[in-house]
């Protein structure tokens, strides 16, 4: 486990290079309050007392960094960010370590790609350390905010969006960055069941040259009417295919996805390879590791829609499932499409698949070594 806890915990938090967090004063809910809400959190309902904010502006860079209290932006109603979009998003989580700890999973891959995000929208970066600070900074404040129940956590949702009054279309001079925290329990309201997914043929999510690879607000506002189509369908996920041959499996809404081949000792894993149109998803490439740990092989190719019907019809495909941050793992059952339907397996949850998330959990929460120093320590044993 990385531990950058002593330091900042004596000293004052530095955003970036003579930026100063400032860490106010918060109103803080009552115990009592609080309680009620980490009973039962759903998914991105509730917030916690505080949060963490950065402007940046052309010619002055990162300015006013501060943790101050969760509360709703004032912004001009020309905004740019809301009209154009040039805004990107992270998705992290606290866990409660079995100390009394509290850690975050990997923070520094979700710092990375947030670069990435951000030089593909023509945004300013937020320094890796200025990222790590303020997630940091926002558990360690809001500690009492992560749930202990079985499976839950404390989401985090770093973000940036172009904030200059003007409609001009052009990268913006100001920005502001947050750090949001929600407590959370499992994203899909049905838990590990599989979910259904259909095959989306009328819409794409990205083009080769697009912002598939980044976590840009776009990227979600175009998939809702695929997503709405796959509910019409009796479906819970739209998967989206490439957008040339729509022909090769891409991922699901917001989750990567694996095909396990054959079963038992001799399972292998197949991913859909990084085109450029797809997310580099934190929990697909630790999964790649994992699985490769416990002696299962894993290759990164393209994987077609034919490839995957023609290997559940004749077994040689006995598991699909879906992972990301906000869901874990969780399994694909019943697939839907224009050129018909299929069953993965016996429509339940597949051995590889849960053992997969069995120990990707017990990673996440503490309860197994930590071998790849993928836990980062943001909060000290509970005194
Ligand atoms: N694909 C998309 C489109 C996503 O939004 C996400 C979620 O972040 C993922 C994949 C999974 O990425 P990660 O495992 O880093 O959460
Ligand atoms: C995540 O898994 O963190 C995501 O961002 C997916 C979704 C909630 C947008």
């Amino acid at each position: 486990m990385t531990d950058t806890l002593a330091d900042s915990r004596t000293s004052p938090r530095v955003f970036t290079e003579g930026v100063p967090l400032v860490v106010e004063d918060v109103p803080r809910r009552s115990a009592a309050e609080r309680a009620a809400v980490l009973a039962d959190p759903g998914f991105g309902r509730h917030f916690t007392d505080s949060m963490v904010v950065a402007r940046y502006r052309a010619g002055e860079g990162w300015v006013d960094a501060r943790l101050t209290g969760y509360g709703p932006l004032q912004l001009d109603p020309s905004t740019a960010g809301l009209h154009y979009a040039q805004s990107i998003f992270e998705g992290l989580k606290a866990y409660a370590q079995p100390d009394g700890s509290v850690a975050t999973f990997r923070p520094e891959s979700n710092a990375a790609r947030f670069a990435r995000s951000a030089a593909r929208l023509a945004m300013p970066a937020v320094p890796h350390d200025a990222f790590l600070t303020a997630v940091d900074a926002l558990v360690d404040a809001d500690r009492e905010w992560v749930p202990t129940g079985p499976d839950q956590t404390l989401y985090l949702r770093p973000y940036m969006m172009a904030v200059d009054p003007f409609l001009g279309v052009r990268p913006a001079s100001e920005y502001l960055f947050l750090v949001i925290a929600s407590p959370a329990g499992a994203y899909f309201p049905r838990g590990v069941q599989p979910v259904s997914v259909y095959l989306s043929e009328d819409y794409i999510r990205a083009a080769p040259g697009g912002t598939g690879d980044v976590k840009c607000a776009g990227n979600y506002a175009a998939s809702l009417l695929a997503q709405e189509q796959a509910i019409a369908a009796g479906c819970d996920q739209v998967v989206w295919l490439d957008a040339v041959e729509k022909r090769w499996v891409e991922e699901m809404g917001g989750m990567n996805l694996f095909f396990v081949l054959g079963s038992g000792a001799d399972a292998e894993l197949v991913t859909p390879e990084l085109t450029g149109t797809l997310l580099p998803g934190i929990t697909r490439e630790s999964l790649i590791t994992v699985a490769r740990e416990l002696g299962h092989p894993v290759t990164e190719r393209k994987f077609s829609v034919d490839e995957w019907r023609a290997g559940v019809a004749d077994g040689t495909v006995t598991e699909t499932f879906a992972c990301g941050t906000a869901a874990v793992i969780t399994p694909v059952g019943e697939v839907k499409g224009r050129t018909g339907d299929f069953t993965v397996g016996n429509g339940e949850p597949g051995p590889l698949t849960m053992e997969l998330r069995a120990r990707l959990l017990d990673v996440q929460h503490g309860r197994v070594p930590d071998t790849h120093g993928w836990l980062h320590r943001v909060a000290p044993v509970a005194s």
